[in-house]
């Protein structure tokens, strides 16, 4: 495509609130978009939203529980801030206890009376861990926010009996022994398990397995799941890191009947370093350029993964449930700085918008994805420092994107320009769509080029709304943060840019930006 386009001068992300087209009508770029709402697709499953709460750093203790006498407010020990902001986003699943951390996890030492409950190294992290929060704080918490519940077995060093006691702990109604134990310990009435993954990165940590191994271990395992008909548990079976198509293969043809879903982890590490993974907020635009394109790589696994999974499950039973995502870049400096804890730039908000528009294309394969994780680590939702709470660009991403879940996929055709730095490019707006349970059809609307507006013309073919109105995340710079002191620097805002006239929306996308339409 022939384009050309003025640098954009930056400016405030309030300045966003008075934009309208008029305000880039020198921006000459014209990507043309067709959303095919006369053609919809799968529903999208809330779950691809889901969440990952390890138990290491401050991604637990202090970051969602902080006990009933904390100086913190809190509901009954959970911090009532978080609780909140989780609550607004409607967190559709947790996942839970890990991660590595899972396959060293003994159930039993996470029940009954908290000061009886043992300290327990943390041999996959570093440092103790109280078992302060275990089974029943976990549940609990997830009924707060609203979420289902997806445990992560320990397959690497538990058992089968282990691991169907649990169950049966938390879900059995009646009399038995695990019942009333549950009882004694506060829980009169079962809890309702929606998903258990059998082990976690089995190649890995979990255990150093083959895939062949693995696979009949998962038959194991699956075979003790047990659940009733009205309380159904999806079993997940732990599956490839990132490219790794023969683990698919292998787990999918000795186990495939048995298993619901499967795993799928990876990470972007922005040098792709291990060993020096890239800084969370000092980055040029090598690491930004580097960062989104490994975000892209989603769809290039999904879809490989997917043809894999196709050659045994043509139907597409089995899901894919990509339960570790996002980005992983060197621990922050400072020596009181917990595990894994990384500050989260509008880079990560960008990259999380879209994946998750390559999740939703392929809305008829991935029910379920879980960001790693949801506070104090990772691609964190929300960061906390003792009593202080501050919402990162990647909760405003899940905020704003919310508006998709349960929606039914709209297919979407992009003709774009490209953005280009150095050797390396990615084109430059991406799209995604879906109507709501209301009729509401949404768009988001993301402009990976930091320098350039990019002027969108979308037709809706089939779409006879007459009002557009939205919200727009930005900042003036690609590595803008959201600090304890200055908490909003990157926040989402009324967008006024778009326009929608004889069945066209045009939209005026600011550089580096997250837009996301409803149409009325
Ligand atoms: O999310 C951090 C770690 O990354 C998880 O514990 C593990 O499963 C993965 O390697």
């Amino acid at each position: 495509m022939n384009v050309k386009t003025r640098a954009w001068r930056g400016g405030l992300a309030a300045i966003w609130l008075l934009i309208s087209s008029a305000g880039y009508a020198d921006t000459t770029t014209n990507a043309q978009i067709t959303v095919h709402s006369d053609r919809p697709g799968a529903i999208i499953h809330p779950e691809i939203y889901g969440q990952f709460a390890e138990q290491l750093g401050r991604g637990i203790y202090g970051g969602i529980w902080v006990g009933e006498n904390s100086p913190i407010p809190n509901i009954k020990g959970y911090r009532k801030d978080v609780v909140e902001a989780l609550k607004a986003i409607k967190v559709p699943v947790i996942r839970w206890p890990g991660g590595c951390f899972a396959d060293q996890y003994d159930w039993r030492d996470g029940i009954g009376a908290r000061d009886k409950r043992p300290v327990r190294m943390n041999a996959s992290w570093g440092g103790e861990d109280s078992n302060q929060f275990g089974t029943h704080e976990f549940m609990d918490f997830a009924a707060l926010i609203g979420a289902k519940t997806y445990l992560s077995i320990n397959v690497g060093t538990g058992s089968p009996r282990e691991m169907s006691q649990w169950i049966e702990y938390i879900t059995a109604d009646g009399h038995s022994t695990l019942a009333s134990e549950r009882r004694a310990n506060g829980r009169d009435k079962p809890w309702k398990l929606d998903y258990v993954g059998i082990g976690n990165e089995m190649w890995g940590c979990g255990g150093s397995m083959r895939a062949q191994f693995y696979a009949d271990v998962y038959r194991l395992y699956a075979t003790f799941v047990h659940a009733s008909a009205s309380a159904p548990i999806v079993r997940i079976a732990s599956g490839a890191n990132a490219d790794d198509v023969g683990w698919t293969d292998t787990v999918m043809s000795i186990a495939g009947s048995q298993v619901d879903a499967i795993s799928l982890h990876n990470y972007t590490i922005p040098t792709g370093s291990w060993s020096h993974k890239g800084s969370a907020t000092q980055f040029g635009e090598d690491e930004w350029m580097a960062t989104l394109q490994g975000a892209l790589h989603m769809d290039d696994l999904i879809t490989k993964h997917s043809a894999v999974m196709d050659k045994y499950d043509p139907k597409k039973r089995v899901g894919l449930a990509v339960d570790e995502w996002g980005n992983w870049m060197d621990q922050d400096p400072g020596a009181d700085q917990p595990a894994l804890y990384q500050q989260n730039s509008l880079r990560d908000a960008l990259s999380a918008a879209i994946t998750l528009d390559i999740f939703q294309a392929h809305a008829d394969r991935v029910h379920m994805a879980n960001i790693a994780q949801m506070v104090n680590v990772l691609q964190a939702m929300i960061l906390t420092d003792k009593s202080r709470m501050v919402l990162t660009p990647t909760y405003y991403v899940f905020d704003m994107y919310k508006v998709f879940q349960g929606a039914t996929y709209l297919p979407v055709d992009v003709q774009v320009p490209t953005y280009r730095y150095g050797n390396a490019s990615v084109p430059s707006i991406h799209a995604t769509a879906g109507r709501d349970a209301a009729g509401v059809v949404h768009v988001a609307l993301v402009n990976l080029d930091p320098h350039h507006a990019e002027t969108v013309h979308m037709t809706l073919p089939g779409v006879n709304e007459s009002n557009v109105h939205g919200r727009v995340l930005t900042a003036p710079a690609i590595n803008a943060i959201n600090t304890f002191d200055l908490p909003e620097q990157v926040k989402p805002a009324a967008f006024g840019g778009a326009t929608l006239k004889h069945g066209m929306v045009t939209a005026v996308l600011p550089p580096k930006s997250v837009v996301v339409l409803d149409l009325h």
